[in-house]
């Protein structure tokens, strides 16, 4: 395992002039093994899980990050239990409604990334309302993925394009991106994936083109400021060469 960074007095990390990723992405898995471990129910997992987002944005803020994308629901999560799923939404409403006025007093600008039109009423203009509340914020951005499938984000893209009359020689990346959720937003850098798998679950298909992927057994509602530092650590070791060679590789 990667050593975590020694902490200065101030208790900023010593990651110091090592890389830090502008964007990072974090698939939060887990929550329901995190509760079976202890006799608890799925939704109690899920409500550990929300609770451990507060500290994870404040950790990443304070390394520097300046985009953080969390996917709290896939377009594929609406086939769980249908208790599981009002409790998703029911915890999405909750956290809107108590943390936007803190998080926006700490300069946190939240948007959402995916379909708004099969949320409920209720809960969008919950949402609706904190990102008009926080659009200035510049501390850091915090993307909540909710209804998020990366195959629908480029269909809705491409259907965008064709209604808007775009002609095919006129289809560069720039124009596709364009019309993604994450227009105006950089590329990850860094997914992390927590508890174990090895799969990027439709998440940001696009986007993570050349993102460093990141894994560890941690189960997210467990994952605390000291898993953001090893995370960090181990993206500052990687080479990043977006398909080319290193010039000392060239003979
Ligand atoms: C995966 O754990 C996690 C999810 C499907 C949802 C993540 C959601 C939250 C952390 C809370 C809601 C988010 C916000 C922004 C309020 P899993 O249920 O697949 O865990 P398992 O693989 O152990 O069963």
């Amino acid at each position: 395992m990667t050593p975590a960074p020694d902490k200065d007095a101030n208790g900023a990390s010593s990651l110091g002039a090592a890389p830090v990723p502008t964007h990072v992405a974090v698939i939060m898995d887990g929550n329901g093994r995190w509760a079976n471990g202890r006799g608890l129910s799925r939704s109690d997992g899920h409500r550990a899980g929300t609770e451990n987002i507060r500290r994870i944005i404040r950790a990443f803020a304070q390394h520097g990050v300046k985009h953080l994308t969390l996917y709290a629901f896939s377009t594929e999560n609406w086939e769980r239990p249908t208790e599981e799923v009002g409790a998703l939404m029911e915890l999405l409403g909750e956290a809107v409604r108590n943390e936007t006025e803190l998080l926006h007093k700490e300069g946190v600008r939240i948007r959402h990334l995916g379909r708004f039109d099969r949320l409920s009423p209720r809960l969008q203009r919950a949402i609706q309302k904190s990102v008009e509340l926080t659009k200035r914020n510049t501390h850091i951005n915090l993307n909540v993925a909710f209804d998020y499938g990366g195959r629908e984000e480029i269909l809705q893209a491409v259907r965008a394009m064709l209604s808007d009359g775009v002609r095919p020689d006129e289809v560069n990346e720039g124009l596709l991106e364009g019309h993604l959720y994450t227009a105006g937003l950089p590329d990850p850098d860094l997914i992390i994936r927590t508890a174990g798998e090895m799969r990027i679950s439709n998440f940001l298909l696009w986007q993570a083109a050349y993102a460093e992927y990141y894994t560890t057994p941690t189960l997210w509602p467990d994952f605390g400021e000291g898993e953001v530092e090893l995370a960090l650590t181990a993206y500052a070791q990687r080479q990043r060469r977006f398909g080319r060679v290193a010039p000392a590789e060239v003979r």
